[in-house]
C-alpha cells in the first residue's frame, strides 16, 4: 500500500483536528466522511475534499484502509463492530464507551478479525514519556496524584451521564492512562463523587470525584476531578518516588531532585499529531510499523476498566477491584 485512503465516522471537533493534522503526513488522502448531522458532515468534506455518505456501510464501500472513529462516547458500538468485521484499520477516540461491555465486545472482535487499532490516548505520545522515564531511572512511584479540574466543555452531549459516562470516563481518562503508563496496574479503588451536577442546564453528571488507587505495585495515588468550573484549573499527575517528584501536564513538565529543579515546555500538538502519524505509518508497514502505535485498543480497554471501576465505586460508595 503506497497512501493510505482514511474515512471518518464523526465529524465534529475532534475529527477536523485530526484531519488537519492527517494532511500533513504524506500519501495519507481523506476520502469519505459520515455524520447524521448533514451540515458537520458536509464541512468536513469541504475542508477535506472527501466525500460525505450515508452510513458506515457505505463509509466502508468506498475501500478505505482505515476508519476514524471520533463520536460521543454513547454512540460506539455497532460502528466498531462493522469496521472491524471488514478488516480495516481503526483509530478510536477516547472513551471506548460508556460502558465495559461494549469495549470488551469490540477487543475481542478486533482481536478476532486481527485488526490494527489505536486509540486517542494522545499524552503516551508526549515528549514528557520518555523524559519522565529517564528521570526515573527505573526508581519505582510511591505516590501518584492526578487531577483533572476543568469547566464543561463546548458540546451538548457531555453533561448527560447516559451520553458521556461521566467525567473521570470521558475526562480523567487521559490522566489515568498516563498513571497506567508509569505506576502500573491498579488493584482497587475507593471513589465518592459530589453529586450536584455542575450548573448546566440538563446536566446529570457528577460535580466532582474523588478516587483512592490502590496499585499492585504497593504504590498509592489519588485522581480528583471537578467540572464545575468556569475556566480549566488544572490538567495533569504528579508522581513521587525516592529523591524525586515529577509533574506532567499537556504543555509543560517539571521535576524535582537533590540536583534542583527541571521545567520543559512542551507544545501539546506534537503529541496529538504524533499519535496520528504512528497510525497511518502502522497502516502503510512503514516507520515503526504496529510497534509505533503506543496504546492500541487491548492497551485502551485497560484504561476503560480503570475509569469505569472508579464510576461504578462512586456510584456503589464502595472499593471497586479493578478487572485485568
Ligand atoms: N483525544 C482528545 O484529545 C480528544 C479531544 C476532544 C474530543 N475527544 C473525544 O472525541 C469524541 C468526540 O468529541 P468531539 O469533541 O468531536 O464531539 P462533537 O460533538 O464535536 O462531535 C461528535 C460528532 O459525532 C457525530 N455523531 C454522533 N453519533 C454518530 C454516529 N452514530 N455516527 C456518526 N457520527 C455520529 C455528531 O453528530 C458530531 O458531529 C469524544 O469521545 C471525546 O472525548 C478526544
Amino acid at each position: 500500500m503506497s497512501r493510505c485512503k482514511i474515512g471518518f465516522v464523526g465529524a465534529g471537533g475532534v475529527a477536523l483536528r485530526h484531519a488537519r493534522h492527517l494532511t500533513d503526513i504524506p500519501d495519507v488522502d481523506i476520502i469519505a466522511v459520515t455524520d447524521p448531522d448533514g451540515s458537520a458532515a458536509c464541512e468536513f468534506a469541504e475542508m477535506t475534499g472527501s466525500l460525505a455518505v450515508p452510513g458506515v456501510d457505505a463509509l466502508l464501500d468506498t475501500s478505505v484502509d482505515a476508519v476514524y472513529v471520533c463520536v460521543p462516547p454513547h454512540a460506539h458500538g455497532y460502528i466498531e463492530e462493522q469496521i472491524v468485521a471488514a478488516g480495516v484499520a481503526l483509530f478510536v477516540e477516547k472513551p471506548l464507551g460508556i460502558d465495559v461491555r461494549t469495549a470488551r465486545r469490540i477487543a475481542d472482535l478486533a482481536g478476532e478479525n486481527g485488526v490494527l487499532t489505536a486509540v486517542g490516548h494522545h499524552w503516551r505520545y508526549s515528549e514528557a514519556a520518555s523524559l519522565v522515564r529517564g528521570m526515573l531511572d527505573d526508581r519505582p512511584i510511591r505516590l501518584a496524584v492526578g487531577s483533572w479540574l476543568d469547566r464543561v466543555p463546548p458540546v451538548t452531549w457531555w453533561i448527560k451521564r447516559t451520553l458521556s459516562g461521566g467525567q473521570i470516563v470521558e475526562q480523567a481518562v487521559h490522566v489515568l492512562d498516563l498513571i497506567r503508563l508509569f505506576v502500573g496496574e491498579v488493584a482497587e479503588v475507593s471513589a465518592y463523587a459530589n453529586t450536584t451536577p455542575p450548573n448546566a442546564p440538563g446536566a446529570d453528571v457528577d460535580g466532582a470525584t474523588a478516587a483512592i488507587l490502590r496499585f499492585r505495585s504497593g504504590a498509592v495515588g489519588t485522581v480528583t476531578a471537578a467540572c464545575c468550573l468556569a475556566w480549566k484549573h488544572l490538567a495533569g499527575l504528579d508522581l513521587h518516588a525516592d529523591d524525586i517528584s515529577l509533574t506532567i501536564h499537556e504543555d509543560r513538565l517539571t521535576a524535582r531532585t537533590p540536583d534542583g529543579p527541571l521545567h520543559r515546555s512542551l507544545r501539546p500538538d506534537d503529541a496529538k499529531k504524533a499519535a496520528d502519524r504512528a497510525f497511518v505509518d502502522a497502516v502503510l508497514g512503514r516507520g515503526a510499523g504496529p510497534a509505533g502505535i503506543l496504546v492500541d485498543y487491548p492497551e485502551a480497554l485497560r484504561t476503560h476498566e480503570l475509569a469505569c471501576a472508579i464510576t461504578e465505586s462512586a456510584v456503589r460508595s464502595q472499593p471497586v477491584r479493578v478487572c485485568g
